[in-house]
């Protein structure tokens, strides 16, 4: 039958590879094509019969699920990776989604998550490739007008780009989720021509917030070039995102980090400026020597806190260092993230602390941000009209210049009371 979905099973252990194709020989719109028995024989057949769906178990003798992934994903890109493991540790599924895996169950699963496992998958995979073929420019599964809208750029010909620096002195703030909806609102909603940058150069996560093989160019297959001066154009490194803009990832494995020099960073963002009218750079948090070349040239440091006392200790710290860097004050904006989730400590309470008050607030929505996270598409499109998208929107029309009093009026009011809200004393 021509519309079954083709799978092909990996699995060391011969009775697994049984039991999933009998369970899955029930099943009238899928179809087994093979099981292989090592991450090895899984690249060659995969190779020979190109499956829609590879179940990939994660341990394996010879090379292990994660290492076969990472290869599939260069070498047979239509084979959408089901990860299965009997450990379900974040860091096994990060590692996973990062290889390219698709969708991670967690043994013993029963034969209903394992079907709806492939389908999902399987409709996920042939949706994106509608949209490459059919509308690059549209939005993932988003109910966002898909129409590119008219350019707000205030930017003369010739004139380099703003930078923004996504920057917090500890992780785990929100960063990456900050710079990937940033970046998407910008060129979505204020029609600037955007390039986002994963400078977490060790781990970084643009990549997976939206969806993007690991095998993608990157920063990596630019080393050579930014050693050698400014490249002259970036064209070839950046991925063009159905989300509607340029991301510019992290290399693939965190020892390539170490290679990118303070004078590579600055040149590669100098590059970008000349063709963007937005360059969002998600940072790392440690404070280095190549982060501080960023944070240097930027025009904007959206500096993340939450309402965590350790959170609030270091941002103390850093705005003592951006004060001896001699940065402008308006240079460093706080943005507080989950600002509603207080636990016990209040705004007011970390602005006294600061000494300084918070400039833009951003909603706690772990529904909206999770959900997003998972299905690998922006929550500025998958849930355009909730607050923290609001929040997010409000954030980029600051950073942009446009004027937040042109925000649609229930928002402008809102944005009025949080004003009075959170005001200093
Ligand atoms: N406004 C929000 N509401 C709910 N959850 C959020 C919000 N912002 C971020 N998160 C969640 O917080 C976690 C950390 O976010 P994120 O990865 O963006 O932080 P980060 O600063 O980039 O971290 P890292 O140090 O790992 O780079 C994620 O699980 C994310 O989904
Ligand atoms: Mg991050």
């Amino acid at each position: 039958m021509a519309d079954q979905i083709r799978v092909l099973i990996v699995d060391d252990i011969p009775e697994t590879r049984d039991h999933l194709t009998k369970l899955l020989g029930f099943e009238t719109d899928i179809e087994v094509v093979g099981a292989a028995a090592s991450g090895r024989e899984a690249i060659e057949m995969a190779k020979e019969m190109t499956p829609d769906v590879v179940l990939m178990d994660i341990n394996m003798p010879d090379m292990d699920g994660i290492s076969a992934t990472e290869r599939l994903s260069a070498e047979v890109p239509s084979a959408a990776v089901v990860m299965m493991s009997v450990q379900g540790e974040a860091d096994y599924l990060r590692r996973s989604m990062l290889a390219g895996a698709r969708e991670f169950l967690v043994k013993p699963f029963s034969s209903d998550e394992l079907t709806a496992s492939i389908r999902q998958v399987y409709t996920r995979e042939q949706e994106k490739l509608s949209r490459i073929v059919v509308q690059p420019a549209a939005a993932a599964a988003a109910p966002v007008a898909a129409a590119p809208r008219p350019t707000n750029s205030v930017r003369e010909e010739g004139e380099p780009g703003r930078v923004v620096a996504v920057f917090g002195p500890k992780g785990g703030v929100g960063r990456t989720t900050l710079a990937v909806n940033l970046a998407v609102a910008a060129a979505t909603e204020l029609g600037q021509k955007t390039c986002l940058v994963d400078a977490s150069f060790q781990f970084g996560d643009v990549g997976v917030l939206l969806n993007l093989n690991p095998k993608n160019k990157s920063i990596a297959d630019l080393i050579g070039e930014l050693e050698q001066g400014e490249p002259e154009s970036m064209d070839t490194f950046v991925i063009n995102h159905s989300a509607g803009i340029k991301v510019l990832l992290a290399p693939p494995s965190p020892e390539m980090a170490e290679l990118i020099t303070p004078l590579s960073a600055k040149r590669m963002i100098e590059a970008l400026r000349k063709d963007h009218d937005l360059i969002v750079v998600d940072c790392m948090s440690s404070f280095n020597d190549t982060t501080l070349a960023i944070l240097d040239l930027a025009d904007t440091v959206l500096t993340m806190l939450s309402l965590e006392i350790t959170s609030i200790k270091n941002i103390r710290l850093f705005l003592e260092v951006a004060e001896q860097l001699g940065y402008e004050s308006d240079k460093v904006r706080l943005v507080l993230n989950r600002a509603d989730s207080s636990l016990g400590i209040r705004v007011a309470d970390v602005e006294h602390s600061i000494g300084r008050r918070v400039d833009h607030t951003i909603v706690s929505d772990g529904r909206s941000v999770v959900y997003a996270l998972n299905r690998g598409v922006p929550f500025f499109l998958s849930n355009r009209e909730a607050q923290v998208s609001q929040d997010v929107l409000r954030l980029a029309q600051a950073v942009v210049g446009t004027n937040p009093a042109e925000v649609v009026g229930a928002d402008a009011k809102k944005a009025a009371q949080k004003k009075s809200l959170f005001a200093w004393r």
